[in-house]
């Protein structure tokens, strides 16, 4: 994927924010590993690549890799490419994503699904600016800056032996954290503006706007998605409710938001709520989605097979039961 310069800013006034937007000018300057940290659909992305558009190698390639969405089998072969022959179906010669990135950057999304071997691999191409593709005897210099980002809590997972301690610290020589909306809730309107003026000019439709007590109601929700649940409310309701002409109301906003139902925050009920949120927000995309994955996954803004995967995690045993 290459990086669009025209791309819009990250979007927010909250002092938190902008102090991130400092950081990420001051980290863009330089060839620093980068590890972002943040819940699921807070905006690490595109703190990734607003990171790349301010860097001196903005005009060379942005690779996103979502390691959640590589199978397991596949994913060295994916990164590090390899030689014709490596492996039965190797039937040419292939660069890998790492290197496709060559004079640019590497955003390696999830990074705390990758396995174990493939880490150490990774680790050593951060040591050394080195990769070895299968098969083949002799290693490649690349010259790629690499960001990361997890809503995992690799510490945790570092202690349980699930993530190299070494490339942990490796990676975090500048750890930057994406707050969740509902810790700077005093940006939702000037979000959802933004995001029903883009939903708007998609479609073809006008714009609606929000009477003061839905705003109040959008601001004290919780959002367990983050952002990515803003924008597609806002979508939802440019494209339900484009033809009223008086702002929305607290009943044109989905039960959730107008019962003021507060999803507990992770950080005051520890590390088990945040998967808690991510199984009920997977529950409840299935349920308005009928069941139909494919339709599920483009609601929650994922691939269907990451959403696969995380039912997998999640739900032990149902993929078989439900007849995936
Ligand atoms: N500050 C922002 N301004 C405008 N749009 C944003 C901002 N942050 C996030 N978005 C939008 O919200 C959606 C989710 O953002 P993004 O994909 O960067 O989140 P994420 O943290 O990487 O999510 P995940 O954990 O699921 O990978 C995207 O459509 C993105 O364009
Ligand atoms: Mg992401």
């Amino acid at each position: 994927m290459r990086a669009n310069r025209h791309q819009p800013q990250p979007i927010g006034n909250a002092p938190v924010f902008q102090q991130l937007l400092n950081t990420a000018q001051l980290v863009a300057a330089t060839r620093a590993s980068v590890l972002i940290l943040g819940e699921s659909g807070s905006g690490k992305e595109v703190l990734a690549r607003h990171i790349h558009n301010l860097s001196p190698v903005a005009h060379k390639p942005f690779v996103a890799v979502n390691c959640a969405a590589l199978p397991e089998n596949l994913v060295e072969s994916e990164l590090f490419g390899y030689k014709r022959g490596a492996f039965s179906h190797a039937s040419q010669d292939r660069d890998g994503l790492i290197r496709s990135a060559e004079g640019g950057t590497l955003f390696l999304d999830e990074i705390g699904e990758l396995p174990l071997t493939v880490q150490a691999k990774l680790l050593r191409f951060l040591e050394s600016g080195e990769i070895l593709p299968l098969g083949q005897d002799r290693a490649v210099n690349v010259n790629v800056r690499v960001l990361a980002a997890t809503n995992c809590q690799l510490e945790k997972m570092v202690k349980d032996g699930r993530f190299r301690a070494d490339l942990y610290y490796r990676l975090q020589v500048v750890p930057m954290e994406v707050m969740p909306l509902r810790e700077r809730g005093g940006d939702i309107p000037l979000l959802a503006e933004h995001f029903i003026k883009q939903a708007a000019a998609t479609h073809g439709l006008p714009t609606v706007s929000f009477d003061a007590e839905a705003l109040a109601a959008l601001k004290t929700y919780s959002w367990p998605g983050n952002i990515r649940e803003l924008k597609n409310l806002c979508e939802r309701l440019t494209i339900l409710c484009a033809q009223r002409f008086e702002p929305l109301g607290v009943d044109n906003l989905p039960p959730e938001i107008r019962c003021g139902r507060v999803v507990p925050a992770a950080s005051s009920v520890g590390i088990l709520s945040l998967e808690e949120q991510e199984r009920e927000m997977i529950l409840q995309a299935l349920d308005q989605a009928k069941g139909n994955k494919t339709h599920a996954a483009k609601l929650l803004g994922i691939t269907r097979y990451t959403l696969l995967y995380r039912l997998k995690k999640h739900f032990p045993g149902s993929l078989e039961t439900a007849g995936i």
